[in-house]
């Protein structure tokens, strides 16, 4: 369904103190019945998934993700995590094809359609990561190469699986760079997104995703950002490890 959402993916970062730390503080500042806020997602480091789960479990607007989870259920796969464990400590999220996993780890459309499969088979919710480089928008084929990132990860589901996903679009040249993209160029990118995703499965579908915008999101930007009509929200990355900073991303997501 969508909805105002802002996310936290704090990455390779913090020690487990410090990672129950900042969730308390975000807890303390966000009461259960504090109106009106965004759905709030911490996703931390994997050591701290159940931990984090059961700190947040009596306040109904925060859920834990994960960063990353494995294609296969089960079996010889040494140092993965799966899908099923995820689910079984009660993660509820979990980002996909995030540009580091892309970048670093190889991943590309047919592994994340898999992950995506794995994911939705377990009740978690992909958020699904697209954007391009630099190159790609210097050349001004940003809007295609977009397209194409959804359409090999997520054109195969049927429209009740896509209605589950939580796609963010991150500018790879805006992620870690304090270059943020601007509202009309965030604004444009997602409704290019909404725009093909109602081609395929028709505009209620295509509106009931939530889109959210990654890449050096601020307090000081987050506002502006967060009110272009397609933009739901974000997926932060430093600035969700300072909670003060956070805070403000959150509250610049209320409706
Ligand atoms: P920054 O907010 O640090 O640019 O990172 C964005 C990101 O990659 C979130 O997934």
């Amino acid at each position: 369904m969508r909805q105002k959402i802002v996310a936290g993916n704090w990455k390779m970062n913090k020690t487990y103190e410090e990672a129950l730390q900042l969730a308390s503080a975000l807890l303390s500042t966000f009461e259960q019945h504090d109106t009106p806020l965004p759905k709030i997602i911490l996703c931390p480091p994997f050591p701290y998934l159940a931990d984090m789960v059961n700190l947040t479990k009596n306040n109904s607007r925060f859920s834990v993700g994960a960063q990353n989870c494995s294609e296969h259920q089960w079996g010889a796969y040494t140092g993965e995590v799966s899908a099923p464990m995820l689910k079984s400590i009660g993660v509820k999220y979990v980002i996909l094809g995030h540009s580091e996993r892309r970048q670093y780890f190889g991943e590309e459309g047919p592994l994340l359609a898999q992950k995506v499969d794995a994911a939705l088979a377990n009740n978690l919710t992909p958020i699904f990561c697209c954007g391009e480089s630099l190159i790609v928008r210097e050349d001004n084929k940003q809007n295609d190469l977009v397209k194409s990132q959804v359409e090999e990860a997520l054109f195969h589901l049927p429209a009740e699986g896509i209605k589950k996903i939580v796609i963010a679009y991150e500018p790879v040249w805006a992620i870690g760079t304090g270059k943020t993209a601007t509202a009309q160029q965030a604004q444009e990118m997602h409704a290019v997104i909404r725009k093909h995703i109602a081609g395929r499965y028709g505009k209620e579908t295509a509106e009931s995703i939530s889109v959210l915008y990654g890449g050096s999101v601020n307090a000081a930007n987050a506002k502006e950002l967060f009110a272009c009509a397609d933009v739901d929200g974000g997926l932060v990355g430093g600035a969700s490890l300072k909670p003060n900073e956070f805070v403000e991303i959150i509250r610049a997501g209320s409706n």
